[in-house]
């Protein structure tokens, strides 16, 4: 399936000829411009000939280093453009120059393991690229008889998702949540996790997140020795807002490179899309448009679908993504997180109130869901097991007011066996992390989805009723908790017959030290 396939896009470039926009300062056809205004990123330039199209890329002021992308024809003689780059030394009355050609990014075997901007320029002091063509990022995604649909499961080894919300092989996935309850660091635990057996390639795009985040990424990449099969582009929050609003772009541009000539498997993983939008939003705003509800841009659904529409899977090679997705204030219902909701096969919520109980990764898992957990892609058993700790879980919240207002006691013997189970479950659904061991202190643990299922069928089946629930606190599988505390033990300084005691009510002197470790509460944050 060579060029064919490629040429599903009508803004592509033709010519597959190396070559860098940033030296490249005017092979245009058309005569050149002058600017007219500036405000911010926005460039009104007037051009006396011909008009560059749509998302042509014009360079002005020295060696061309100042890039505006065209957004907009205002007449028959002006553009508007929104700057890639800051616009100092830009002034009314300077020559601007059509590139000819849309924003580019470099593709090949020689992007691998290097880190890029939004420009196809590397930033990581290696050497020269070598080995790449240069392609537009504005493409178009596969057509429909193109597609293929074939629900399977992604494995992480991480049990909560696994296990409740079980991710798409080829699909997306969004880990929704407010700032600092998790996102980046489930995110970097799963390129840990699936990088191993995951025999494609990943490709990491960071937008509008802090640079120092990027630059520790690709440390802690080189180091796990994973770099090899990946690339990284980033357009973090120091750089404007055209530059944050086309990162997305160039990273899928690569990711369709992996897919369609290389036939592979590709991970995209995106901190985080909410900055895209927000970046369209600075945009739009520059560019003097209406703004829509809450101050979005009117275009929001357009340009989010034309992004997330990209991310599609062909008969050769599938794209899964996860992409982390800040929710402003913790509001669920912001206009953009619902629109990005609407994108996804998976969505994974992180609760504020799970990470303040140390109860890490702080999944809610009563809030995420996914469309593959049914019967006939996860299995029947997997499918019932899930639904009995769902249900579990959500007796206990719903128990949660009694229990605070009445005491424990007050429950019937029944609600307290659900009780037990479900903070059981809670606690076995937490999970040291690789990419934590520093600041946890706990080694990390990968577990299988089999390993997972039968640790909650367990609890389920009140096994582990008499350990404290400590001991079931940031393991791997099961058996470990049998390793931590002994049955025998913990029946010893539980009292007989009314296991919960020891866990529900200030334990009696000693109980604590078979189990709980110095972890039991939230580790303190990495940064301040
Ligand atoms: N799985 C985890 N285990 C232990 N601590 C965690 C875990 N996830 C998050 N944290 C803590 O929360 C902090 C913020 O996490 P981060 O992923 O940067 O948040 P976000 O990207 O959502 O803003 C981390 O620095 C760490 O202290
Ligand atoms: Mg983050």
């Amino acid at each position: 399936m060579g060029p064919s396939r490629m040429n599903a896009d009508t803004v592509d470039d033709s010519s597959h000829a190396p070559q860098r926009p940033d030296v490249d300062i005017g092979t245009g056809t058309s005569s050149p411009g002058t600017v007219v205004s500036i405000r911010g990123s926005v460039v009104d330039v007037r051009f006396d000939a011909t008009l560059p199209p749509i998302y042509n890329v014009l360079r002005a002021g020295p060696e061309g280093r100042i890039v505006i992308e065209v957004l907009a024809h205002r007449d028959a003689r002006h553009v508007r453009g929104i700057a890639l780059t800051p616009t100092q030394g830009l002034a009314r009355g300077m020559t601007v120059r059509d590139t000819g050609g849309p924003l580019k990014t470099p593709v090949g075997k020689g992007i691998l393991s290097r880190m890029f901007d939004v420009f196809g320029n590397t930033i990581d002091h290696g050497e020269a690229l070598s080995d790449v063509q240069w392609r537009s990022v504005h493409r178009a995604p596969p057509p429909l008889t193109q597609r293929s649909t074939n629900s399977e499961i992604f494995e992480t080894g991480i049990k909560v998702i696994d296990v409740l919300v079980p991710l798409e092989r080829g699909g997306k996935a969004g880990l929704f949540g407010g700032a600092g309850v998790g996102k980046t660091v489930l995110l970097t635990e799963m390129i840990h996790n699936m990088i191993g057996h995951h025999e494609g390639r990943s490709i990491f795009c960071g937008i509008g997140e802090r640079c120092r985040e990027g630059e520790e990424l690709y440390r802690d990449m080189k180091a796990a020795g994973v770099l090899p099969n990946m690339v990284m582009v980033f357009g973090q929050m120091n750089e404007p807002p055209g530059s944050r609003f086309r990162v997305g772009h160039a990273a899928l541009t690569m990711a369709e490179y992996f897919r369609d000539d290389e036939h592979r498997d590709v991970l995209l993983l995106i901190d985080n899309i909410f900055r895209f939008i927000q970046a369209g939003m600075e945009v739009s705003g520059l560019m003097g448009q209406m703004p829509s509800r809450l101050g979005y841009q009117p275009t929001m659904g357009t340009e989010l679908s034309r992004l997330e529409e990209r991310i599609a899977n062909t008969e050769t090679g599938a794209i899964t993504s996860i992409q982390a997705v800040y929710v402003p204030a913790d509001d669920f219902t912001d206009p953009a997180a619902v629109h990005t909701f609407a994108h996804l096969s998976a969505s994974v919520v992180l609760s504020r109130k799970r990470a303040g109980e140390g109860l890490y990764p702080a999944i809610d898992p009563l809030q995420s869901s996914s469309k593959m957990a049914t019967p006939g892609i996860v299995g029947q058993r997997h499918y019932d097991l899930a639904q009995d700790i769902r249900k579990t879980l959500a007796q206990y919240a719903e128990l949660k007011d009694i229990i605070a207002m009445l005491g424990l006691e007050q429950l019937s013997p029944e609600d307290r066996k659900v009780v037990a189970r479900a903070r059981r479950l809670e606690r076995f659904l937490t999970q040291p992390f690789f990419t934590t061991e520093q600041f946890a202190g706990l080694k990390g643990k990968l577990v299988s989805l089999e390993d997972a299922l039968d640790g909650c069928d367990r609890i389920l089946h009140d096994e582990f009723k008499d350990y404290p629930e400590s001991a079931l606190y940031m393991i791997g599988t099961i058996d470990e908790a049998k390793h931590i505390a002994k049955p025998g033990h913990a029946a010893a300084s539980a009292t007989p017959g009314s296991p919960l005691n020891a866990q529900e009510a200030p334990p009696p002197a000693g109980t604590l030290a078979s189990g709980v470790k110095p972890h039991l509460h939230a580790p303190t944050p990495a940064h301040p």
